[in-house]
């Protein structure tokens, strides 16, 4: 099933946030996606990982063009990888398309979470924005050292300060709001997760999974930013 939620937050315009069942999407299509697209797919040994891959390339690919009302082959991927640099040459980092040559009016952002996968995207004529989206399983968060590893000195008291039942729902929480964040930005997880406080930060927010069609055991948040992100 796929829902739309949009938001609005002072003088941010609609931003569209849907979510696909991966293994509802037709990979037959995949010869629309660019050949860097398909050259990582093949690198996948095993078929589910790479079919989720493809899946969520596929409805990147139509959810931009359909915000762009275009036909969803004429976009060519154009990503951005901080360490490595910006091309259609790229297969991975953070997502962008041109249409003969030139940079789409779009920014956008794509997460996965085991047959699940969540896109964020909004009109933006100058490029200026970001925005960056992820999606986690709570159980994803369940282990030895997370705490103490990723989060800040004000998350970990937050956690302390929380019923040990609701604890598995924050640090999910906390981690796509993490993530969400570090997209927009652009870095990713080449900065520290522990260096970014995300309690109160009004750049990302996190969704109720249920209006997005999601299972409710799955966390997701949405990070926006008005600013150019740090390079
Ligand atoms: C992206 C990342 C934050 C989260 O990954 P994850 O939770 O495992 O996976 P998700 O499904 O939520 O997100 C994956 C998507 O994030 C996006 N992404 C990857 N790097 C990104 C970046 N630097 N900025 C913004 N978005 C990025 C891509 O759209 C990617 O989709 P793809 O698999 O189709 O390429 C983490 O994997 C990461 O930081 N990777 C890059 C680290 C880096 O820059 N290394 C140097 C590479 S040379």
């Amino acid at each position: 099933m796929l829902r739309t939620a949009a938001f609005q937050e002072g003088r941010v315009l609609m931003l569209q946030v849907r979510a696909f069942q991966l293994s509802n999407v037709d990979v037959g299509r995949s010869s629309i996606l660019d050949p860097a697209e398909l050259t990582r797919a093949a690198l996948f040994s095993d078929e589910l990982p790479r079919r989720r891959f493809l899946a969520g390339r596929l409805v990147q690919r139509h959810f931009a063009a359909e915000l762009l009302g275009l036909a969803d082959d004429r976009l060519e991927i154009d990503y951005h990888c901080p360490v490595c640099g910006q091309g259609p040459w790229l297969n991975h980092g953070r997502p962008g398309y041109t249409v003969e040559g030139r940079p789409v009016p779009l920014v956008l952002s794509l997460s996965r979470c085991g047959d699940w996968a969540v896109v964020a995207g909004q009109l933006d004529a100058d490029l200026t924005g970001a925005v960056g989206v992820d999606i986690e399983d709570e159980s994803s968060t369940a282990f030895e050292g997370f705490d103490a590893e990723l989060l800040t000195d004000g998350e970990r008291r937050l956690t302390l300060n929380t019923p040990e039942h609701s604890r598995p729902r924050l640090r999910a929480q906390l981690w796509t709001r993490k993530e969400a964040l570090l997209k927009a930005l652009g870095t990713g997880l080449a900065r520290e997760p522990n260096s970014i406080d995300v309690v109160a930060d009004p750049r990302v927010r996190s969704m109720a999974p249920e209006p997005l069609g999601l299972p409710a055991d799955l966390a997701v948040a949405v990070a926006w930013l008005a600013v150019p992100p740090l390079r």
